[in-house]
Parts: C-alpha cells; sequence; structure tokens
C-alpha cells in the first residue's frame, strides 16, 4: 500500500469553487433542449438543471465556466475523482486494441479476477463480471436460488438494489417498481442506530430483538423457502443509514442456522468507498455473495459478483455471461482503480477523511435545531434534519433547501429528502473536505434562520 500524496489533488480554494451564475445560460440551453425529448430525469437534475463539461480529480466544470467541489462522486461512482490518469489511460489502451470479445478470456481479464481474489476475503473467489450493479444483484439472485433449490428472498425496508424486475422486488419504493412487486420477496425493518425501533433497557438499540423479529417473521409469514437474505452494508440511498457493530456478525449466524444464504450488496459501499474493500470488512463478516460496482471503475460500467467457494460452482449453472460483463476496457478500468486504490494509500485516506468529518460534524446537532443525527463511515456521509430533535420528525423541506442551496454555493452534490447525502472522492485534500463542510453547514445556518429556528448557540467554526 502507498502513501496519500494531497499534492497531487490540490485544488485552489481561492478560486475553487467559482460559481458566476448556476445553472447559467449555456446550462438552461442544454437543458431545455435535452428536456424536449429526454424523459424521466432525476431528482437530482430537476432541482438543479446544471450541465457538465469536464471533471478532474474533485473539480468539476459546467459549460457556463463554474467550477463546482465534488461531494458526490457523480452518484457515488468516481470514487477516485474524475478522469484520474491511470483509468483513463487504462481504458483508451484498451478503446484502441480490443473492445469486445464477449466472454472469452483475455490477459486483462485474468489480471482483473486474480486481483479481486486478493483483496476480496478469503473463500471469496467465484466471480463474475457485468455492466450494471442492477445486473450484478440480479445475477447474484439467481446464483442463490440454484446453490439452495430455493426461490425466496428477505431484504429490507428502504435499502435500493437497482431497476430491474427483481431488483425492484427487493425494494418497498412503488415508484422504481411500477407495477409491483413481485412474489416471494418479503422485506424486514433493519436496524438503524438513530433511530431503533427495539431498544434495550439502557436505550441503546436492540440487535438480537430485530433477530428475533425476523425469526418469527420468517416461521410465520413466509413459505420457509428463503435461498438468501440480501441487504446493504450501509444504506445508501436511504441517507447513509448504518447498523451497530454486532448486526452483521450476528445476522451471519442467523442465515447460517438457517441454511440462508447472505448476500450483500456492496455495489455503493465497496471497492474504497467506506475505507475499505468491503464495508462488512469493518465487522469482520464474509458475505456468501458480494456485489461490486460503482466505484468499481470509477465511472467506466463495470460491476462484478463474488461468490464464496462452497457456492460458486451454482454460477456455472445461471447462463451467467452478458454482452459487455468483462470485456477489456472493463477491465483495464476496474483493474487500474485497485491498483490506484493501493499505490496512493486510500483506504487509509478515507478513514483519515473519515475522522475529520465526524469530529466536523459532531456539534451540529447542539449548534443547529433541524439538525438530528451525523454520520460517517469512510467518505459515506449522513446529516438528518429534523423539525424536531425530540420527536425526530423528518424535515424534507429542509432538506431540499439545502440542497439547492449549498450546490448554488458550487458543491456538487445528491439530495435526499430530508437526510443529506455525501459520498466525496476518496482522493480530497483535507482543506478540499473541510471546505465542503464549510458550505454545507453555512447552508444549513441559513436554512434554520429561514424556517425560524434560532441558529447557533455558538459562532460558527472556520475553516481548517
Ligand atoms: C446498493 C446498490 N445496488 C445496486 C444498485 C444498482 O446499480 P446500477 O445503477 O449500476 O444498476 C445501486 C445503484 O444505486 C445501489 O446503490
Amino acid at each position: 500500500m502507498g502513501t496519500y500524496d494531497p499534492g497531487k489533488y490540490h485544488v485552489d480554494l481561492d478560486r475553487i469553487p467559482n460559481i458566476n451564475e448556476s445553472p447559467g445560460p449555456k446550462s438552461r440551453e442544454l437543458h431545455a433542449r435535452a428536456s424536449k425529448y429526454f424523459r424521466g430525469l432525476s431528482g437530482q437534475v430537476r432541482l438543479f438543471p446544471v450541465a457538465f463539461e469536464s471533471g478532474e480529480g474533485c473539480v468539476l466544470r459546467d459549460v457556463d465556466g463554474n467550477q463546482y467541489i465534488d461531494f458526490s462522486s457523480g452518484i457515488y461512482v468516481t470514487t477516485l475523482g474524475h478522469c484520474h490518469p491511470k483509468v483513463s489511460e487504462a481504458v483508451a489502451q484498451y478503446a484502441k486494441t480490443l473492445m469486445n470479445c464477449h466472454d472469452f478470456t483475455t490477459e486483462i481479464k485474468v489480471r482483473l479476477i486474480e486481483k479481486i481474489v486478493e483483496i476480496m476475503p478469503a473463500d471469496l473467489e467465484g466471480i463474475q463480471l457485468y455492466d450494471s450493479g442492477t445486473t450484478a444483484v440480479e445475477a447474484a439472485l439467481r446464483t442463490c436460488r440454484a446453490a439452495t433449490g430455493k426461490t425466496e428472498f428477505i431484504s429490507c425496508y428502504r435499502d435500493f438494489h437497482g431497476k430491474s424486475g427483481h431488483a425492484v422486488s427487493l425494494a418497498n419504493m412503488t415508484k422504481f417498481s411500477g407495477t409491483g412487486r413481485s412474489q416471494g420477496f418479503y422485506m424486514v425493518p433493519r436496524p438503524d442506530t438513530y433511530r431503533p425501533l427495539w431498544r434495550r433497557a439502557d436505550g441503546s438499540l436492540d440487535t438480537e430483538a430485530y433477530l428475533d423479529f425476523y425469526d418469527t417473521f420468517i416461521k410465520e409469514s413466509t413459505t420457509g423457502q428463503i435461498a438468501a437474505f440480501v441487504l446493504e452494508p450501509i444504506q445508501g440511498w436511504g441517507g447513509s443509514v448504518m447498523p451497530p457493530d454486532d448486526f452483521f456478525p450476528k445476522l451471519r449466524t442467523f442465515c447460517d442456522a438457517r441454511g440462508i444464504l447472505l448476500v450483500a450488496d456492496e455495489v455503493l459501499t465497496g471497492i474504497g468507498r467506506t475505507g475499505d474493500w468491503l464495508c462488512t470488512n469493518h465487522w469482520n463478516t464474509v458475505p456468501d455473495v458480494a456485489t461490486l460496482g460503482k466505484g468499481f471503475g470509477n465511472g467506466f460500467p463495470v460491476t462484478a459478483m463474488v461468490v464464496r467457494a462452497p457456492y460458486a460452482d451454482a454460477v456455472d449453472k445461471i447462463s451467467a455471461s452478458t454482452s459487455y460483463g468483462g470485456n477489456p476496457m472493463a477491465c483495464a478500468a476496474a483493474l487500474a482503480s485497485i491498483e490506484v486504490i493501493e499505490e496512493e494509500g486510500l483506504l487509509a485516506h478515507a478513514q483519515h477523511l473519515e475522522e475529520l468529518f465526524i469530529e466536523r460534524m459532531a456539534d451540529w446537532p447542539r449548534r443547529y435545531p433541524i439538525v438530528g443525527h451525523t454520520r460517517a463511515k469512510g467518505c459515506l456521509l449522513g446529516v438528518e434534519l429534523v423539525k424536531d430533535q425530540g420527536t425526530k420528525e423528518p424535515f424534507d423541506e429542509a432538506g431540499k433547501l439545502v440542497y439547492q442551496k449549498a450546490f448554488a454555493r458550487g458543491l456538487a452534490w445528491i439530495p435526499a429528502g430530508h437526510i443529506l447525502r455525501m459520498s466525496p472522492p476518496i482522493i480530497m485534500p483535507d482543506d478540499v473536505a473541510m471546505k465542503g463542510m464549510d458550505i454545507i453547514e453555512e447552508s444549513i445556518a441559513e436554512v434554520a434562520a429561514e424556517f425560524g429556528y434560532s441558529a447557533s448557540r455558538a459562532p460558527l467554526a472556520a475553516t481548517a
């Protein structure tokens, strides 16, 4: 593992962020032309219709010349910042040499799969490559069915796994499922340390009570034919919701005792985002199947399903290959991304940033009555905005406004109802990270005041 060099990703904070008018005239003109035909835009774009032109490291530039600090890595994708030279060159090399040869073996694929095995926990060694997180999740479900002979799945409310038929059936978001969810897909609540459903006498979250509930639920509400428990290690789309540290180890034991496979959907959390190759590593838990995506190719569409040895042969039964999965450009992008993380010491840097973020946000609930909770794991952050810290009533209107105000100040990031979600690239230098936090804090302070909350009881922290 190398050592992080902040000089490599230096941002001149006297010049950046630099917002003249955003969205500016060129953005508005392009957006109007696109909107004439392009349908199904995300809420993110509808709230802030800016047109981007280029990106380098932690900085994004729009068509009007405005420059933003990137606090979302696209949508949790460009973990190594925009256009990392090593990744771009690796893709370019194969774009000129060999773009696709279905799933025939190539040397670059062999090097990638050997590298994946090297960074995964022991035993996670059956690999197949895909081109979207959704396809990897679908393959994981089919693998679990083939491995167990059972057909049903348990997943968690507000987790997100993609937008195809079965992936949406793992979620409870009707806007994604359109016509409804498939049969045999059951959902249970997952532990959320800020909003526990079951508590111990001392008020802390009671993990055992969740597992007891799952046990009863399986006995009374399912056919008992559960192939796998599928969940995100940390809920991403749902708002960086973290489980207590004992949840995954206990869930592992729970699944083993019942012959249920454990699938960790690490599309969002894997490959460095939380400061480790897999987020489940933080809890010394090895899933039976893990899915990788997003930061895996740092922007190039490449994803993977990794299966524990005892079940790896099941992958041979699902006709696993696809048109684009494992194409040479994709393999080159993924291998280069992993090597950059190793060579530049980025897992350790993501852990270091986590400490800075946690410290920086620690007193926000005291300063701002609309902040209910703050949290971070690596470079995955969440801030819950509430109308009342006692009742914890979600404050969606405030979340939307904070998003827009921070964006207008030069922070490119993701909206999410009352939970502010942040996922800066793990290459980000400390001062840039703290500048991003300044912008968010200023925006929260302004929104709190606009809604009539007496803002801080102490002056705002100065930029580090
Ligand atoms: C945890 C998780 N799984 C799966 C997916 C689907 O990935 P994709 O959009 O690449 O199909 C996502 C996308 O946000 C995700 O966050």
